[in-house]
């Protein structure tokens, strides 16, 4: 079975907090969402009702060519026979995938549906999927302002890039050095990626020159372009910023209106592709299009925040592999660079010790952390990113207090559908606001459980977000 259904099914699971490592039916697991308050039309039909529904939350990625092209549901056929299926996974809350909670702030590009439109196909499907009059249909279309993005330089890889034949998912970073006669703004970007069943994810990052060395070093390792990463960009730079991010779903991007991100000559746009090879394994050109702004625009900054990860084995699990200093040990000699020291410089970071995770059993591990504004601030978007033994992720603005405001709240962590999600409303922090970054953990998913320590690697962890703010003082 490929990985990213097993993964879906696991998390799942986890809902009733019953951890089994078992595919079982998800229906034994999730209760119904309660529609019984939704207002449903008294004879839904396929062309009337269901068909736009399904334009607006299913087809970008149901559809042929698409990442869950094998089950298409963009034809009357395809979707009066997956009447069933569609009411059921969608009466579960499984479909569309959608991670954050109605706690979050409002997003862009919401995919979830509403009460009304999951009731809406589920009494379509009990009513045996009447097709209807195909001159009730109305396009959906202009409800999502889809934008055009300007074609201003495009990203592409010189050779095709041949995934890895040994792995099922297949990270890999390309790099492109800016060559500007002055600074750019970036205010869209739009991925369009080659091989859809193999793209999962995309993310571009920003670094400055200090990139080169590592780059060279790095790139075509393999005798293939670009190199392998994971976490990040691989390269040992420390200011490595993430401006952008695909899923499949992901419609093209622009920055609030007048804001974009400064790019200067001697820059590097790193595109790092997640490839997932459960369906098909061919030769990928993906390519990211990018449209700067005409003239200078308000600068965009990402901040990072960070928490300690401090995650020890499970209860039945006992060895030297659960050792901390064993732990440190390991990533050390796996990526150097100090890294050894960073998990103690994460706790002195956010004021905290050990004992403050004294109680973390590998069951249920979390790491927080408070950061306080210095300064005001306009937000955005956030990001969250934890690895595959995540859980759930919290980002929080003055928590425990009258005032407080979740940004994003991911209570089913889902390492496969990670997403940089834009505000709908810019969000202002001011200073002296406390933002709390949280994350928990499951180490009883790990294949391979070991004390797990923050690092880029598939069985290290991170907890990791990012804010998209504007610089200060425009
Ligand atoms: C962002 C991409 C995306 C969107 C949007 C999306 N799906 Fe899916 N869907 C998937 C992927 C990938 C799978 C296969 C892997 C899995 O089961 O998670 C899937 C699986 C399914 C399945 C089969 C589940 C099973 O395992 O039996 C159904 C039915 C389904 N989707 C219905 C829908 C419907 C209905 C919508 C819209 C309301 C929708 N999906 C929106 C990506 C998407």
């Amino acid at each position: 079975m490929p990985k990213i259904i097993l993964s879906v099914f696991v998390i799942i699971l986890s809902v009733t907090s019953v951890w089994a490592h078992d595919d079982g039916d998800p229906a034994d697991h999730h209760d119904e969402v309660d529609v019984s308050e939704a207002v449903v039309p008294e004879y839904p039909t396929y062309y009337e009702h269901v068909k736009p529904i399904l334009e607006l939350h299913c087809t970008a990625c149901h559809s042929e060519g698409q990442i869950a092209g094998d089950i298409p549901l963009d034809t009357l056929e395809s979707a009066v026979n997956g009447a069933s299926d569609i009411a059921f996974n969608v009466s579960i809350g499984y479909m569309p995938p959608w991670m954050p909670s109605d706690l979050s702030l409002p997003m862009q590009h919401d995919r979830s549906l509403t009460d009304s439109e999951i009731a809406t196909l589920m009494a379509w499907s009990d009513d045996f999927a009447p097709e209807g009059d195909p001159a009730d249909y109305t396009s959906p279309a202009d409800r999502f302002a889809m934008i055009e993005v300007r074609e201003d330089m495009i990203l592409q890889s010189e050779e095709p890039y041949e995934p890895d034949e040994t792995v099922q998912d297949d990270y890999r970073c390309f790099a492109f050095q800016m060559e500007l006669d002055e600074p750019q703004y970036l205010v869209a970007y739009e991925f369009l990626p080659d091989v859809m069943e193999m793209a999962h994810h995309g993310i571009i990052y920003k670094v400055n020159e200090t990139a080169l060395r590592g780059v060279e070093r790095r790139n075509g390792e393999d005798g293939r372009p670009g190199w392998s990463c994971y976490g990040g960009v691989g390269l040992s730079v420390g200011d490595d910023e993430m401006i952008g991010t695909w899923t499949p779903g992901t419609l093209p991007v622009a920055f609030p209106e007048d804001t974009g991100y400064k790019i200067e000559d001697g820059d590097f746009l790193i595109i790092q592709m997640h490839y997932n090879l459960a369906i098909t394994r061919q030769p990928d050109s993906t390519m990211v299009k990018l449209q700067f702004a005409d003239e200078p625009v308000r600068e965009l900054m990402t901040i990072q925040l960070t928490a300690p990860v401090e995650i020890p084995c499970p209860s039945d699990i006992d060895g030297p592999e659960c050792d901390r200093v064993n732990a440190l040990t390991r990533i050390d000699n796996l990526y150097g660079d100090g890294l050894r020291y960073f998990p103690d410089s994460l706790l002195r970071g956010c004021d905290q010790t050990l004992n403050d995770y004294a109680e973390n059993t590998g069951e249920h591990a979390i790491g927080s952390c408070d950061t306080t504004a210095p300064i005001p601030l306009t937000l955005y978007g956030v990001f969250g990113h934890m690895h595959e033994l995540g859980r759930s992720f919290h980002l929080e603005v003055n928590p425990d207090s009258d005032d407080s405001v979740m940004l994003l709240d991911i209570p089913i962590w889902d390492f496969h559908w990670q997403d940089r999600y834009q505000f709908v409303e810019p969000f202002q922090i001011n200073r002296g606001d406390v933002v709390r970054i949280t994350c928990s953990w499951d180490n009883t998913l790990s294949e391979n459980p070991r004390y797990v320590v923050w690092g880029e690697g598939t069985e290290d962890e991170m907890c990791f977000a990012t804010l998209t703010a504007l610089v200060p003082g425009q």
